[in-house]
């Protein structure tokens, strides 16, 4: 950058140089001619020099600049040759420096230093600041088939709009899951039906054109974590399930013995009372807290797997629902049940991809995906929707979901 500063500048300053140089000697050749005009005769009546003196040191001196002008050519010519391919890509890394400088600004919240509230969309209200994902508050419509009419929602509470907190994917894995077509795609339509909205002119509501979308993806292309960061994130997000599940009910134990203690030590009738209820919802805490860690320690490798990795597109729900507080949201969908990837269940994988070798298809199409309209399976068409793992998944882990899939 620098230098490519001095270079431009230095040649600017010895452009100038040569100009002031040429109009300085024009200026004083006009004055000095009218102070002293010129006596002798028109150059073309003079008498030249005499052929002994042009064919001897004047020739030999003409030929000798001459020379001294190709030698210059013949270095300076290789040398750009040379130095062009260099000087091309610096230009082509300054270029994606200042495409990568927009992206974050358009990403910035005002929690980041590239905030500027005339052109920031914090996208990092939702992802995080780090890209490592975070939540947005969102409202869902009710998806219970029985209700109907405007009275079901005055009545019953499972018929209204509820408010949720859906979670918003990290994106320092965007492009070890998704060709960079598919991220363009996704920023510029959105996910209908989702906290995500359309950022791009073409989708008819988003604001940026094709240079800010390209400028966002270089951006989150510039954060992205390695495959190795990648896989081992998802094996620790594995391990933090039971661990998690264990946390809960440890938590869930001691709030029933503060509660059974609180009821203990309760003297008035009205003090009993409370005491009584909060004992009674500290044990459902601690029936839920159970329950739950029975389901993960039951559960197989790969359908751990699923639920980190594949439920927030393949089961409805998945995105808000937290089983260590299943009151919070509304209940999940079947698992695997289908959202916006399609149902998988219903033995629907053994039809996609059927026989001895469906197992390797199956497993192809999870871990390296399937170019939009390109066929994979019997019937499937990719849409592009679907990113694939071989990145940030081990093939032991791809296989285990794989065969999950296929019993669900
Ligand atoms: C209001 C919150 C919100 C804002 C603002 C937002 N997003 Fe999202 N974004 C989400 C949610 C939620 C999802 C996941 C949707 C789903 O569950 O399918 C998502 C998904 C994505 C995905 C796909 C992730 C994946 O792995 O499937 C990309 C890429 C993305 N957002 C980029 C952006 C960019 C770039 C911006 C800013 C221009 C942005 N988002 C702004 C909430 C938001
Ligand atoms: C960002 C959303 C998303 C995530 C996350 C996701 N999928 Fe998908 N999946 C899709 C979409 C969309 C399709 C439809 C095919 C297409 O559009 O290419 C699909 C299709 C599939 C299919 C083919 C289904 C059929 O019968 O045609 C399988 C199998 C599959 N996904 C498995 C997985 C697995 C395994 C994971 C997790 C490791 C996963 N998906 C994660 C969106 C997702």
């Amino acid at each position: 950058m620098t230098l490519a500063i001095t270079l431009t500048s230095s040649l600017l300053i010895l452009n100038l140089l040569v100009l002031l140089g040429v109009g300085g000697y024009l200026l004083w050749r006009y004055f000095s001619l009218r102070r002293t005009p010129e006596t002798h005769e028109p150059a073309n009546l003079e008498e030249f020099y005499p052929d002994e003196v042009l064919e001897g040191r004047k020739l030999e001196r003409v030929l000798g600049w001459a020379l001294v002008m190709t030698i210059i050519v013949a270095v300076s010519l290789p040398l750009y040759f040379l130095l062009e391919p260099d000087r091309q890509s610096s230009a082509d890394e300054d270029f994606l420096d200042r495409s990568i400088e927009r992206g974050a600004r358009l990403y910035a919240n005002d929690q980041m230093a590239e905030y500027d509230p005339a052109f920031s969309l914090q996208c990092a209200n939702c992802h995080g600041t780090d890209l490592k994902g975070g939540s947005a508050t969102f409202t869902v419509d009710p998806t219970d088939p029985t209700c109907e009419t405007e009275q079901d929602a005055k009545e019953r509470e499972e018929c209204r709009p509820v408010q949720v907190d859906w979670r918003a994917p990290a994106l320092d894995t965007e492009r070890l899951t998704y060709t960079r077509d598919q991220v363009v795609e996704i920023i510029t339509f959105g996910r209908p039906g989702t906290p995500m909205p359309a950022w791009g002119v073409e989708s008819g509501e988003g604001v940026l054109n094709t240079q800010g979308i390209e400028d966002l993806v270089n951006f989150i292309e510039s954060e992205q974590i390695s495959s190795e960061e990648a896989t081992k994130r998802n094996q620790d997000e594995l391990e933090a399930l039971l661990e998690d599940a264990q946390t809960g009910v440890d938590d869930a134990t001691d709030a029933l013995d503060t509660a059974e203690q609180e009821l203990a030590e309760a003297t008035t009738s009205n003090q009993q009372e409370k005491a009584q209820d909060n004992v009674e919802d500290a044990e459902e805490d601690l029936l839920n807290a159970q329950s739950y860690l029975d389901t993960v320690q039951e559960a197989s490798e790969g359908e751990l797997l699923f639920w980190n990795n594949c439920a927030r597109c393949h089961t409805q729900g998945w995105s808000y629902y937290n089983p260590l507080q299943p009151d919070e949201a509304p209940a999940p969908g079947p698992m695997g049940g289908g959202a916006f990837g399609p149902a998988l269940d219903n033995g629907s994988e053994l039809r996609q991809f059927p026989g001895a070798e469906g197992p390797q298809m199956q497993y192809d199409f999870v871990a390296d995906g399937a170019e939009r309209n390109e066929q994979y399976g019997v019937r499937g068409v990719s849409s592009g929707g679907m990113p694939h793992f071989s990145s940030v998944l081990t093939k032991q882990q791809i296989k285990a979901i794989v065969a999950y899939e296929r019993e669900l």
